[in-house]
């Protein structure tokens, strides 16, 4: 019998990533998604073109059309499936937009991962559950890190942190936002199932990840809808700390490959932060530059002094823990690749709209 797995938010970015890379392992696929992200974000959010070429090219593919936040279907769908894996990628996963929606993001993002997590308790599954947290559990307790401006970019100046920030930084007592107040309680959720129940799971925290995938709004999604205003000789609007503020990029293939390798060997209730790491970091103006560098169109941007409510004025994942782990997984794909794959996806997806 083929493995199955069981991705939520599987027309989103990850969640579609993770469905390819299974199939193309053999794998018997099941994808939660009820398009919650079109509600989120309005049309440019609509992902129901992402359903639909993983219902084209996946042979494997079953897409149950779930909201997480619907307990007894997920129940009820979980035990029937019962899956060899679950990937947990569904969310409402924008800092900003979470405040004007506070029941949504909650009830989407602590909630929802309750609903899956006891879903597979009960079904005695103790098969790997893989939840896809983020870097705002941090906080803005990163920006009190002493820091450098260079010419483009900010940069710690305290050694200590040198290679990123590693997964034993603190959550408490900072300004989360509401979006990263719910992934803190569903991430302490998903590392209470493993340690006090014993299951198999682990929290990705993730920095900036990404793809071509993904269907990048100005709330979400920073270098997809960065290289689509570029294509478009749209407006960009950079919200403070000069342009140099920095992220981490990972592709979302990389992503998914770590998933693989956390499955084939399981920990209870660990914790990895997950992104480019500082090799694969840009600010926004490096951004910029490189994106022009590849369509040959200037970028259109305008400054807005104020800064993002809790916004990283830095942040690069200290990756030494997930090799340390994991030493056969690494990032195979470097930042100019992804720029260059999300520049063709978003030329390919205008032309034939
Ligand atoms: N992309 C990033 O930069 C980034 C960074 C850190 C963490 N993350 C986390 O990774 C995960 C995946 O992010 P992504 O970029 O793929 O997001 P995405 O918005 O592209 O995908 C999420 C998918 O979940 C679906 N969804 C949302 N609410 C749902 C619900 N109630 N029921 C069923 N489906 C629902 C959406 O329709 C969407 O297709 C999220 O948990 C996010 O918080 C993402």
């Amino acid at each position: 019998m083929p493995k199955s797995i069981l991705v939520t938010g599987s027309s989103g970015l990850i969640g579609s990533e993770v469905c390819l890379h299974f199939s193309e392992r053999g794998w018997r696929i099941h994808g939660f998604d009820n398009n919650q992200r079109a509600v989120f974000f309005g049309p440019q959010g609509d992902t129901r073109w992402n359903q639909k070429r993983l219902e084209n090219t996946l042979a494997t593919f079953q897409h149950h059309e779930i909201d997480i936040r619907d307990r007894p279907a997920v129940l009820e769908a979980v035990a029937a499936i019962k899956p060899d894996l679950i990937v947990h990628t569904a969310a409402q996963p924008s800092h900003d937009r979470a405040a004007a929606i506070p029941f949504d993001d909650f009830d989407t993002n602590a909630v929802g991962t309750v609903n899956l997590l006891e879903a597979a308790r009960r079904t005695n599954l103790e098969k790997p559950f893989v939840f896809l947290s983020t870097n705002k559990v941090y906080g803005d307790a990163p920006n009190r890190i002493k820091l450098q401006e260079l010419e483009t970019r900010w940069d710690y100046a305290d050694g200590q942190y040198e290679h990123g920030i590693p997964e034993t930084f603190g959550l408490d007592q900072c300004l989360h936002s509401l979006f990263g107040a719910s992934k803190v309680a569903a991430d302490v959720m998903v590392q209470e199932y493993g340690r006090y129940f014993g299951l198999p799971t682990c929290c990705l925290r993730g920095g900036c990840l990404t793809g071509p995938n993904h269907s990048g709004v100005e709330l979400h999604g920073f270098l997809s809808y960065l290289v689509k205003c570029n294509l478009e000789e749209r407006e960009y609007t950079v919200f403070g700390y000069k342009g140099k503020q920095v992220r981490d990029n990972i592709h979302a293939a990389d992503v998914a490959a770590f998933i693989e390798a956390f499955s084939a060997a399981p920990r209870c209730g660990e914790v990895y932060n997950i992104g480019g790491g500082k090799a694969n970091s840009c600010s926004i103006l490096e951004a910029f530059t490189l994106v022009e560098s590849m369509t040959g169109k200037p970028q259109v941007y305008t400054y807005d002094e104020q800064s993002r409510k809790g916004d990283h004025i830095c942040y690069y994942s200290d990756l030494r823990k997930m090799q340390a782990h994991y030493p056969g997984w690494g990032i195979r794909h470097s930042l100019e690749d992804t720029f260059r794959q999300i520049v063709e996806a978003w030329q390919r997806r205008q032309s034939t709209s």
